[in-house]
């Protein structure tokens, strides 16, 4: 990939008729859906070993989302990510990426996807056709027996090949890693040499407690505020205004020609420029990964349709918290929240 810094504008607020705009004046143009909460793989910071997911019959058809994500869109929302649990093993799941897709150029700007690869091989090429521009894909790793141990069950080979095909298919890449001490934070170096050398950017994100899973998070806990002073004294980092219209802050690394990007959910909070809000795969609305307030949606397009729709997106502004604040300390182990992150989607 070039580098073109500048190339992907700040999502711009939107001049649409009845905006998103929440208490605290941030307009909301950027949706995540996760589209079911279930996964091939069963990431230690993520799931648990024995993960119970949620009923089938509770899961929003596609009929569902679009309906929802139209609405969205009549309301200035510009940005559509599709997630999970791993959006591209729900059952014909290419129906909807098409679908939404064909809301792009007609209010919306641009459909994303945060996926883990495994199934990207045969689906990349329907993903460009669909309008889909950029993935993300999460990669935690280079080394194959280590990627089995974090995941539990992925594969390495069919990630890589995975990517390969996306980018055949001629989709931008960049790849979330989650930098754990003493799990993989040997590799961060080696994955943005790898990354940058192919033209990938980089993400780090902050593990966040979300749910019961597989790992001590206090102990794996690195804040990457350190961890950037530390690259910066090995590198030429200079601060990017490269803005995706997501929490990540960028930096162009000069050695490797590349962007890497940190998310750090808790070292450093970013709350103040949030514009998303994000939809379950059973139709709840929340409006902070990091706190409880919802609003059911699939109550409302059940009960009372696009009107009922509308009001419930008024209803859920006012509910829209300041901000979240997670605490890791040693005398609360447990997680911050009980939903994992698979539900409210990565
Ligand atoms: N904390 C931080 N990141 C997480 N992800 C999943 N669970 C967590 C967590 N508890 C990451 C995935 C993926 C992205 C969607 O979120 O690795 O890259
Ligand atoms: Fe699946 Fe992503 Fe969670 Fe890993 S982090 S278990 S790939 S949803």
């Amino acid at each position: 990939m070039a580098f073109t810094l500048l190339e992907q504008p700040d999502i711009a607020p939107s001049g649409a008729q009845n905006p998103l705009i929440d208490r605290y004046g941030r307009q909301i143009t950027y949706l995540r859906v996760s589209v079911t909460d279930r996964c091939d793989f069963r990431c230690t910071y993520c799931m648990a070993e024995d993960m119970q997911f949620l009923p089938k019959r509770d899961i929003l058809s596609f009929e569902e989302i679009d309906t929802i994500v139209s609405a969205f869109v009549a309301r200035g929302v510009k940005k559509v990510r599709l997630t999970g649990g791993e959006p591209l093993v729900r059952r014909d799941i290419m129906q909807l990426v098409d679908r939404i897709g064909g809301h792009l150029g007609a209010g919306l700007d641009e459909l994303t996807l945060t996926t883990n690869g495994s199934q990207l091989r045969r689906h990349a090429v329907g993903l460009a056709r669909a309008g889909v521009k950029r993935l993300n894909v999460s990669l935690d790793t280079l080394d194959e027996k280590r990627f089995a141990a974090i995941t539990r069950r992925g594969r390495m080979t069919d990630v890589l090949d995975g990517i390969d095909a996306a980018e055949a298919a001629g989709l931008r890449i960049k790849i979330n890693m989650v930098a754990m001490r003493g799990v993989n934070d040997d590799e961060i170096e080696p994955m943005m040499r790898w990354a940058h050398g192919r033209g990938f950017g980089l993400t780090l994100i902050e593990g966040m407690p979300l749910g019961e899973v597989g790992i001590d998070r206090v102990e794996c806990y690195l804040p990457l505020k350190e961890l950037r002073e530390e690259l910066g004294r090995r590198f030429t980092l200079e601060r990017a205004n490269y803005r995706t219209g997501g929490p990540a802050s960028y930096d162009f690394v000069k050695e490797t020609n590349g962007l890497l990007g940190f998310i750090t959910p808790m070292s450093h909070n970013f709350c103040e420029s949030c514009n998303r809000v994000r939809l379950t795969a059973t139709g709840q609305l929340y409006m902070c990964l990091g706190q409880e307030d919802m609003v059911d949606l699939r109550v409302a397009i059940r009960d009372g349709g696009r009107d009922a729709l509308d009001a419930a997106l008024d209803r859920a502004m006012l509910l829209k918290p300041k901000g979240h604040d997670f605490v890791l300390d040693r005398t609360h182990t447990g997680p911050a929240l009980e939903r994992h992150m698979s539900v409210t989607g990565g």
